[in-house]
């Protein structure tokens, strides 16, 4: 692929503003120019800077636009894509009425197929260019997802779901099947282009402690695949899992003894969890998939997310749709309903820090960071352009703050600052003033809060506009 260039407004964070002061994790470049070669950011920098050494290429210019990290989803169910929207229940009677019957449809690949290939058309119109996905018991499920996901050069993260009780006889495997098609959907697919491999067990009740036992054996044999269930969701849930599983003193107690915890290690939930779990998941670098949209539907609960994001015992904390549970595809929506069960519990969650969750934080919670999540030359060039116009009520609402989008209007130099630190601070995308800081917050808080797929004007897979 030859070079491209792209042209406009950037923002990202280059650390966790949970435990860093904001102004120390963000970038801004107002009138920025990034260079995408094979599929890589090769630089990024100041327009004006880098415009005459790159006059040649391909210019895709987005004035008036916000460029930020393609959305990561750290939780959704791609064969639950056609039952969101459920109504009447809670998680368990949930599950038995919509979701277990709707499960049963992908033992047929073809049909499974179609439904990936739909799933994934939505996950880039709402701007997700990363997910970690369960798809279905039937590994032919596994086999089209990751097909479809290969076939657009998407970076993805699935795998088959493991069950072996408690579910229609239809939807269960065993513990020796649920090792030997793991083993090969791994070998098949796990680091196939962008795709990786996650062994989902899908929560404790619906697994034997056989089957959670060859689930940690599958990550001993394959120590850099993932590992992706739910944690403490509901009441009902973890009171059965305690009587299923009385020795392990907790509900993450039943994957700690399996041996299920480690960094790569990603907990759906949590929403009841004590502050020795915390600690323990703290300890083992996992991290948990704040499900918002999920966990208000269901009636699940409130997830701490400022008592999770504890300094004092950091833990990985993301978001995830959790679709179909959860009710929007959109990581902009999921962000917003994150502020609200935050505001229910007396806490703001910072514009900038949801913009972290959906992005970096997401990144860091894959141990992908390395790879994306931020605008780092060496990283993967999956972006998306925000419209901060994008409905008639953003676009009334935004007209006072625009002005920090207009490079014209917007200087980059603080002036403050001596000539050479506020070029060298310009070219970094450091924060310039308050006041930029401020209009921009206030930007991206109206995309959470107003903002869906419309808000998405463009989608990029490896710099390709998709
Ligand atoms: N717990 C076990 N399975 C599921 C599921 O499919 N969705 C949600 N939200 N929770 C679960
Ligand atoms: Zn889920």
């Amino acid at each position: 692929m030859p070079p491209t260039a792209i042209r406009g407004p950037f923002l990202h964070l280059i650390d966790d503003p949970f435990y860093r002061p904001i102004s120390d994790c963000l970038r801004y470049l107002p009138d920025g120019l990034m260079v995408v070669e094979n599929g890589i950011i090769v630089e990024i920098g100041p327009y004006a800077e880098l415009k005459n050494r790159y006059a040649q290429l391909p210019l895709t210019h987005y004035p008036n636009k916000i460029i930020v990290p393609g959305f990561i989803d750290t939780h959704v169910h791609f064969p639950q894509t056609e039952i969101i929207a459920a109504y009447g229940e809670q998680l368990l009677t949930w599950l038995d009425r919509y979701i277990f019957p709707t499960e049963q449809k992908f033992s047929d690949r073809a049909y499974a197929l179609t439904v990936a290939e739909h799933f994934l058309d939505e996950l880039l119109r709402h701007g997700t260019t990363t997910a970690l996905v369960f798809t279905s018991v039937y590994p032919q499920s596994t086999d089209a997802f990751f097909e479809a996901a290969q076939a657009r050069n998407l970076r993805m993260i699935a795998g088959k779901v493991l069950m072996d009780r408690h579910a229609p006889e239809a939807l269960l495997d065993t513990p020796d099947t649920a090792y030997s098609d793991s083993r090969q959907l791994i070998e098949k697919w796990h680091q196939q282009d962008r795709l990786l491999y996650a062994v989902t067990p899908r929560f404790a009740i619906t697994s034997t402690p056989e089957q959670l036992r060859a689930a940690g054996r599958l990550l001993q044999d394959f120590p850099d695949v993932y590992m992706h269930t739910h944690l403490s969701e509901n009441t009902a849930e973890i009171a059965w899992t305690n009587e299923l599983f009385p020795e392990a003193g907790s509900y993450l107690g039943v994957y700690d003894q399996a041996g299920l915890l480690g960094k790569r290690s990603v907990f759906a939930h949590g929403v009841h969890l004590s502050e020795t779990e915390l600690c323990r998941l703290s300890e083992c670098e996992c991290a948990i998939a704040h499900c918002p949209t999920s966990n208000l539907f269901l009636g699940s609960g409130l997830f701490p997310l400022h008592q999770a994001k504890n300094p004092d015992r950091p833990v990985k904390v993301a978001l995830g749709t959790d679709v179909g549970a959860g009710t929007s595809f959109s990581l902009l929506r999921t962000g917003g309903e994150a502020y609200k069960v935050a505001q229910l519990q007396q806490q703001s969650l910072d514009p900038f820090q949801a913009l972290f969750l959906a992005t970096l934080g997401g990144a860091q919670a894959l141990c992908l960071e390395d790879k994306i999540g931020s605008f780092i030359p060496g990283k993967e060039a999956d972006f998306i352009v925000l419209d901060p116009q994008a409905t008639p009520t953003l676009a009334f609402r935004n007209q006072p703050y625009l002005s920090v989008l207009n490079p014209a209007l917007n200087s980059a130099l603080n002036s403050e600052l001596s000539e050479a630190d506020a070029d060298d601070r310009s070219h970094q995308g450091d924060i310039a003033n308050e006041r930029q800081m401020a209009d921009l917050r206030s930007l991206i808080f109206s995309l959470f809060i107003l903002g869906d797929e419309r808000a998405i004007h463009a989608t990029h897979i490896a710099g390709m506009l998709v």
